[in-house]
């Protein structure tokens, strides 16, 4: 079989990123070999994301550079797949009529047949959704590393007013249990230590009696696997077994995301998110009080239609008292297609810009503190290799998802390594490991 190369450019969540392993695992029984660049590869594909309208706006720009590689050598295929491909549709080949192949997230299965056909002059458009496709029979081809994402249900059932997500990936499916525990004893084998459960609504995850307590606690008892994660949950669905499982099994990591959105009631209730301020408060309490060294994170918009200076008030006050170790934090954007699209923006942009700011400058602070109430302790690091900045210093992870670097001691990736925190800021933690290695 003729070897031939494919790059895939990733943007938006971790749902996406595994996505692009999944595509890679697709068409590697086709003979594709991965390309670390777009120069020399015969097939290029973005996989996109339409959360928020920058991410589009990038995504074209970006197109517009890629379309010379199509100059370079004939049968260069310049595909895009993912929530933008779906988003847009045909519409797409208007903006970007050099696209061959535009494919939807539940049509990936068709990719390496639609490159079969690479003489066709049309460009071939697959974005049928399907209520039951969760490529559980596919082995995605993940890169080296000491964590794994494993996609444990796909789509989203909540229709938040502002979200695009529900039209662009369809309707939530559950991979089944046993698929799902199969793999992670495969990645355990492989040498993965840490899992990530990855799903739109990751903990409405339910395939017959296991729901996604159950899958979280069969998974712990899998030999290998040090620490388990999991993003995003909804608070909604944010029950006593999820709970249970985190607060009893010690290989899954005290850190949860929780998303928050808005903290005024009247917010919250336009953009349909199923649950009051009160109610995840009453969460939060819970959760911490169930979960020693609980870790918490959140995502936030500002600006949301409707959206005044007291249920912006509301959301500051509310982030200052829980106390967030970090937060994404977004200005509205409305999205062609959501229930929120039609109701009319009552901030400009620059307004929408100061409010972020606010809570950006607030989180900063907070997050700061919290990391700085580390200092002179030991935290257990799972190294995952060569720190970004620092020569010769190792970085990994904490228990609480908190990046921490520290002067390689001679320990390999997929080690645990207790390290004393020596310093700190709001995003990162410095220490020095507390037992050396022999190198
Ligand atoms: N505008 C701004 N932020 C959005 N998000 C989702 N849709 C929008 C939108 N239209 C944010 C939410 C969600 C995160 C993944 O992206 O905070 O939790
Ligand atoms: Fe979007 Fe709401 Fe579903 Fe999250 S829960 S993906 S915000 S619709």
């Amino acid at each position: 079989m003729e070897t031939r190369s494919v790059y895939i450019e990733t943007y938006g969540c971790q749902m996406n990123i595994a996505d692009t392993e999944l595509i890679l695992g697709l068409l590697k029984p086709h003979g594709y070999e991965s390309a670390p660049t777009p120069e020399g590869a015969d097939v290029i594909l973005l996989n996109t994301c339409a959360i928020r309208e920058h991410a589009e706006e990038r995504i074209v720009g970006r197109l517009g550079d890629l379309v010379k590689h199509k100059a370079r050598k004939p049968g260069v295929v310049l595909g895009l797949t993912g929530c933008m491909a779906q988003h847009h549709r045909e519409a797409l080949l208007d903006k970007a009529p050099f696209l061959d192949l535009v494919l939807g997230p539940d049509a990936y299965r068709n990719l390496p047949a639609l490159l079969a056909q690479e003489s066709a002059d049309e460009p071939l458009v697959s974005v049928r959704l399907d209520r039951d496709e969760t490529y559980a029979d596919i082995a995605p081809a993940r890169g080296e590393g000491v964590r794994a994402w494993v996609t444990v249900m796909r789509g989203c059932d909540k229709f938040c007013t502002f979200c695009i997500v529900p039209y662009v990936r369809g309707r939530e499916r559950s991979v089944p249990a046993s698929a799902l525990l199969d793999q992670v004893r495969a990645l355990a084998d492989q040498g993965y230590k840490e899992v990530v459960y990855l799903g739109q609504t990751v903990n409405a995850y339910r395939d017959g009696e296991v729901d996604f307590g159950r899958l979280l606690r069969q998974t712990a008892r899998i030999d290998g696997i040090e620490r388990i994660r999991f993003t995003s949950p909804h608070p909604s669905d944010m029950d006593a077994s999820a709970i249970d499982a985190m607060a009893t099994c010690d290989k899954v990591a005290p850190y949860l995301h929780l998303p928050l959105q808005a903290a005024s009631n009247r917010v919250l209730g336009r953009m349909e998110r199923g649950y009051s301020i009160e109610e995840y408060a009453a969460l939060v309490d819970r959760l911490r009080a169930a979960i020693p060294h609980l870790a918490l994170s959140t995502d936030i918009i500002v600006g949301f239609p409707g959206e005044e200076e007291d249920d912006f008030r509301a959301t500051y006050d509310f982030m200052a008292e829980v106390r967030y170790d970090f937060a994404f934090m977004f200005k509205y954007s409305a999205r062609e297609g959501t229930r929120a699209y039609k109701w009319a923006e009552t901030l400009s942009e620059a307004e929408k810009g100061q409010r972020l700011q606010e809570i950006i400058r607030l989180q900063e602070g907070i997050g700061g503190e919290i990391n700085r109430q580390r200092l002179g302790q030991t935290v257990e690091v799972l190294v995952e290799g060569p720190a970004k900045k620092q020569k010769d210093w190792l970085a990994g992870k904490d228990p609480q998802f908190k990046t921490v670097v520290f002067p390689g001691n001679g320990a390999r990736p997929g080690e645990l390594v207790p390290v004393r925190v020596t310093s700190a800021n709001a995003h990162t933690l410095v220490g020095v490991a507390e037992r050396a290695y022999p190198v």
